[in-house]
């Protein structure tokens, strides 16, 4: 099971709808008000539903919505904050079995905060059904290395390294690309032929995002002390600094992502 918090979903929701790329959403728009057949999106590892809540508004109206999760709570959920539509199904599904992706009718594929868990032969396998039957992708907020702090402490670059080193671990779909994965989506899907653009699409957390920061904060210990390279003294002391820099009024942190839209040639 994927683990993925409902609570932490809900908190990164509002930063991640602000860090999105107009650019790409438009693109994503565009390309869909063009397509005469097929009309649906399959938005894969959908959670509680946040690619949905934040592109249906801005996509045509008659387009139809598969969301995809394999954790059945995260699936509750989504349709009950989604509630009855008629244009939106649910479906469960493990994305290891990927010849059983749901693509018929599917005009493009969507993510978000996904990628980063998956391996190079995921992506290779995804990226050649998405060829055979010309879907495209739309992988929003892939998590992309960097992070910076306005009020630095001596041991962030050793932190971000070890968190950087921690995301290649397995999260269920391979040995996880983390920060490469838009790079590694990006000439996959070159190979394949298609069109691709890559926008920034950074978080930005200042005052107004401390619960979300402290979270995001939190689930640095974990990782740090399975790496093993700072001590148990030194995550704790790192930890609390950085926590109590969030209230100073100069403190801000940004930590970088990147959209992808992939469409057939
Ligand atoms: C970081 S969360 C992102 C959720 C949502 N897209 C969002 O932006 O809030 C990753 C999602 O991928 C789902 N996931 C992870 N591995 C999966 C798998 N093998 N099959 C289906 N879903 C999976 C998790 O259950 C979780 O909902």
């Amino acid at each position: 099971m994927s683990g993925f918090d409902k609570g932490w979903l809900t908190l990164r929701e509002p930063v991640d709808q602000a860090a999105r790329s107009p650019t790409l959403l438009s693109a994503l728009s565009y390309h869909l008000a063009a397509v005469k057949s097929p009309r649906a999106l399959l938005d894969i590892g959908c959670g509680t539903g946040s690619t949905w809540r934040s592109l249906h508004a801005f996509l045509p109206k008659d387009i139809e919505w598969r969301l995809l999760d394999y954790d059945p709570e995260l699936l509750a959920e989504a349709k009950r904050r989604i509630g009855a539509q008629a244009r939106v199904r649910f479906h469960r599904h493990d994305l290891n079995d990927l010849d059983g992706l749901p693509l018929d009718g599917i005009a493009v594929v969507t993510a978000s905060a996904f990628f980063d868990l998956c391996s190079e032969s995921f992506c290779r396998r995804l990226v050649a059904r998405l060829r055979d039957v010309r879907s495209g992708l739309y992988a929003a907020l892939t998590y992309d290395g960097h992070m910076q702090w306005s009020v630095p402490h001596l041991l962030d670059p050793m932190a971000v390294e070890d968190f950087n080193l921690h995301q290649r671990s397995d999260k269920g779909l391979g040995a996880a690309l983390g920060p490469d994965a838009t790079a590694t989506l990006r000439s996959l899907f070159e190979e394949a032929g298609f069109r691709i653009q890559i926008a920034e699409s950074p978080w930005r957390m200042g005052q107004g995002y401390a619960p979300m920061q402290e979270a995001f904060l939190q689930g640095f210990v974990q990782p740090l002390t399975e790496i093993g390279r700072l001590s148990e003294a030194e995550i704790k002391e790192w930890l609390a600094f950085r926590i109590d820099a969030i209230a100073k009024p100069e403190s801000s942190c940004v930590v970088g992502h990147l959209d992808l839209l992939a469409l057939p040639g």
